[in-house]
């Protein structure tokens, strides 16, 4: 049960830290090269969960190390009282990547959120002192903090916290029908808030008919479409961002977790116009796209901005739902392989939690959400015989767990 390092490491956080993370799984990694992680005791991972999908271009890439470099030796923050030219340049390469548009920049995916529902807000109730409710979907995922939380619709996130923010409906995900109704029956919707591949959800992916009537209604009404792009977005689905798969023209998207690819950075991206509703005083943050987050972002978009590196996911992508859906064919407790890009999950028909336990014994990171989903989520960049690598690790803990028969 773990080395005297380990062991060491993990009675000073019991000791230290909030114990919000519960029991964490039994390794403390030290440095990572590419697609592998290294413990405390120098074993090596092959790492299929990129820290939660933020590590897209794996850890230490040579061009963007050298730009972190540059900036760390220059200058890290100023504030946002002053101009910056970093802030300049990851913008204009989101717009030129996304669509026309100003940006906001934030520090995490549920700030990116914060500032996504003040501006849908601002601009609802300018045209209506009511206008101010937001529609987001069952099983959603929007952040932690009180905006982010409210929104996202799922009871076990908000308990022991309410009140929570007022103004939220929450809807079935994938049921056009009763957005339909909600949207004509109730006239105070400023906006609605969706992921196109659920991600803590267990990776369910939006219908796209679904979505392309929503966004048809939304059209029609003047109400706002913002697609959060947090988890999908910065290449995670084999297009930069994922709103660009279903053909679409949402008026924000927010993003995090791979734009800065470890340094903290979030944004708000929108349409030109919904810029006259943050007036100045309106909204900010002292940390907000400084210098070093900036200049991470940039890095980061400029390298899976590429269209050879985007055709690189979509090889990768098809390696591993090939072997996936064949594993799915020896084993008899996996219910549906899903997924698009390197945006992928394995739902189980039980809980996942012992296979990830397993797979971390045999070197191979993966991770387990809504209890019955693997998530295989590596870096853009992994190489073919690190993938390779991490799937025979994979197939044979799948395969212990049971072949036909073995777990009834
Ligand atoms: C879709 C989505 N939105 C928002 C968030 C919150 O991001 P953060 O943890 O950076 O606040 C997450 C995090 O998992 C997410 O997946």
């Amino acid at each position: 049960m773990g080395s005297k390092k380990l062991k060491k490491i993990i009675s000073e956080d019991k000791q230290c830290l909030f114990q919000n993370y519960g029991d964490r799984l039994p390794v403390c990694f030290v440095r990572g090269k590419d697609s592998f992680l290294y413990d405390q005791d120098d074993k090596r991972y092959i790492d299929f969960f990129s820290g939660i999908a933020v590590t897209n271009l794996g850890h230490g890439n040579k061009e963007y190390r050298k730009t972190l470099h540059r900036q760390i030796d220059s200058l890290l923050h100023t504030s946002n009282w002053y101009y910056n030219r970093e802030q300049n340049e990851a913008a204009g390469l989101l717009a030129k990547l996304s669509f026309p548009g100003k940006t906001l920049f934030a520090n995490s995916g549920t700030e990116a959120n914060e500032a996504a529902i003040k501006l849908a807000r601002r601009y609802g109730l300018s045209l209506h002192k009511n206008r101010y409710e937001i529609v987001t979907f069952t099983n959603s995922f929007h952040g932690r903090t009180y905006g982010g939380m409210s929104a996202t619709a799922q009871k076990k996130i908000h308990e022991g916290f309410g009140p929570l923010v007022p103004g939220f409906t929450y809807l079935p995900f994938n049921d056009i029908g009763k957005f339909r109704k909600a949207l004509k029956k109730n006239k105070n919707i400023c906006a609605v808030m969706l992921e196109l591949i659920q991600g803590e959800g267990g990776i369910v992916i939006a219908d796209p008919a679904f979505v392309r009537e929503i966004f048809d209604l939304c059209g029609t009404k003047g109400v706002l479409t913002i697609i959060d792009e947090v988890q999908t977005g910065i290449g995670r689905t084999g297009a930069l961002f994922a709103f660009q798969h279903f053909n679409l023209s949402p008026d924000i998207i927010s993003l995090a977790k791979g734009l800065g690819n470890g340094v903290p950075v979030g944004a708000i991206h929108a349409k030109d116009f919904l810029a006259a509703y943050f007036p100045r005083g309106s909204h900010g943050s002292t940390f907000g796209g400084n210098h070093l987050a900036c200049a991470a972002a940039s890095a980061v978009l400029k390298q899976v901005g590429k269209k050879s590196f985007l055709a690189n996911v979509n090889r990768l992508s098809r390696f591993f739902l090939n072997r996936l859906n064949h594993l799915k064919s020896e084993v008899d407790f996996i219910a549906e392989v899903r997924g698009m890009g390197l945006h992928i999950g394995i739902e189980l028909t039980k809980p996942g939690a012992r296979l990830v336990s397993k797979a971390l014994d045999k070197g191979l990171i993966i991770n387990c959400t809504a209890e019955k989903v693997i998530r295989i989520m590596p870096p853009l960049n992994i190489t073919p015989e690190a993938a390779r690598a991490g799937m025979k690790i994979l197939e044979s803990t799948f395969r212990e767990e049971g072949g036909p028969g073995a777990n009834p």
